[in-house]
């Protein structure tokens, strides 16, 4: 590994212009890599602000053009679709999840009619904004049930593929969801809609203002533990990547990021497929305050986005996608 030693070697050397340190630069980042989550809200012409979420806003439908229109002139491949349900159409079982007029299901409509293949729809497959206590799946005595869940995701999955859905996110975590949705996705002639499977989402206190974003943080009872992953392990974290991967999953996501590098840089080793990072909703919080107040420096940002690159993401899902103009060199 050593090349050489001090005098005759000195790694200052090539850091001491801007050009030779682009020159040798081993990672970059560039609107390529990015996923831009956005959040529906009912109604028209609003675009809300989210109280724990600085300059992150919901958007009504009609809405939408502005923040799609930025998104494809600056190059972002793909955005993800989140929608804030309003308390009434909530229930156990998260039956909204099902309807093919759902603010999801619009929005997925709406932009493919508008703007084709120009950019990547996502859709997150769970029933937490849809279910009256918050959690992912079907609870019964305070337990998310794995089958009867999954026959529930089944269909969401179909009806998103159905609307134009490109990639499907299973995002909750139920055992065995993944070759079941790919199953009857190819039996349906879906067979081109791409699964990205959240493998790897730990239980985490990272997801509060997410929940505060989709209006499931007062419902939920409890926490998900029972289903998302504890964050003392690591070795299980391949055993659920494995898993999906036989099950027919195309990419799979590391969540939360920054804590969990470790885990993106041994899945990507050990697996050599596409793994995404989500940077989620409490680490853009944490790190956006501390930029606004001026605790540190709003370069920290570009360091923090960097650091998902050198552990081995592919791509990032990231509340920053749309505003990388203020944030890359
Ligand atoms: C729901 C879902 C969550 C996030 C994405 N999809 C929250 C949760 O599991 O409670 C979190 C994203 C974020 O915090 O930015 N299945």
């Amino acid at each position: 590994m050593i090349t050489g030693k001090y005098p005759n070697l000195r790694l200052r050397r090539s850091r001491r212009y801007n050009w030779s340190r682009r020159l040798i630069a081993e990672n970059n980042l560039s609107a390529s890599d990015f996923i831009l989550p956005i959040f529906l809200t009912e109604g028209k012409n609003k675009i809300q602000s989210i109280k724990s979420m600085p300059n992150v806003n919901r958007y009504s439908i009609n809405n939408l053009g502005g923040i799609l229109d930025r998104a494809i002139k600056n190059k972002i491949p793909m955005v993800a679709l989140f929608p804030h349900t309003s308390t009434k159409l909530k229930n156990n079982i998260g039956s909204e999840s099902l309807n093919e007029n759902n603010l999801v299901c619009k929005a997925i409509r709406y932009i493919k009619n508008r703007y084709k293949d120009k950019i990547g729809i996502m859709c997150d497959v769970a029933l937490d904004p849809y279910t009256s206590h918050g959690h992912d799946g079907i609870l019964k005595s305070g337990y998310v049930l794995n089958d009867e869940t999954i026959e529930i995701l089944i269909n969401q999955s179909l009806l998103q593929a159905q609307m134009g859905c490109d990639v499907l996110a299973p995002s909750d975590m139920m055992d065995g969801r993944i070759g079941k949705i790919r199953k009857v996705l190819d039996k349906k002639n879906f067979k081109n809609v791409q699964l990205l499977s959240y493998a790897v989402k730990y239980s985490s206190s990272f997801y509060g203002p997410f929940r505060d974003a989709v209006g499931s943080k007062i419902a939920l009872k409890g926490n998900k533990k029972t289903y998302q992953m504890d964050f003392r392990n690591s070795d299980e974290a391949l055993r659920e990547v494995a898993l999906d991967i036989k099950e027919g999953a195309d990419m799979v996501m590391v969540k939360p990021g920054l804590p969990y590098l470790d885990i993106i840089k041994s899945v990507k080793e050990k697996f050599k497929i596409p793994v995404f990072a989500y940077q989620v909703s409490g680490e853009y919080s944490m790190l956006s305050n501390a930029v606004n107040k001026k605790i540190i420096g709003k370069e920290a940002i570009y360091e923090n986005l960097m650091s998902f690159k050198r552990a081995g993401a592919n791509a990032i899902v990231s509340y920053y996608a749309d505003k990388l103009n203020e944030i890359l060199p």
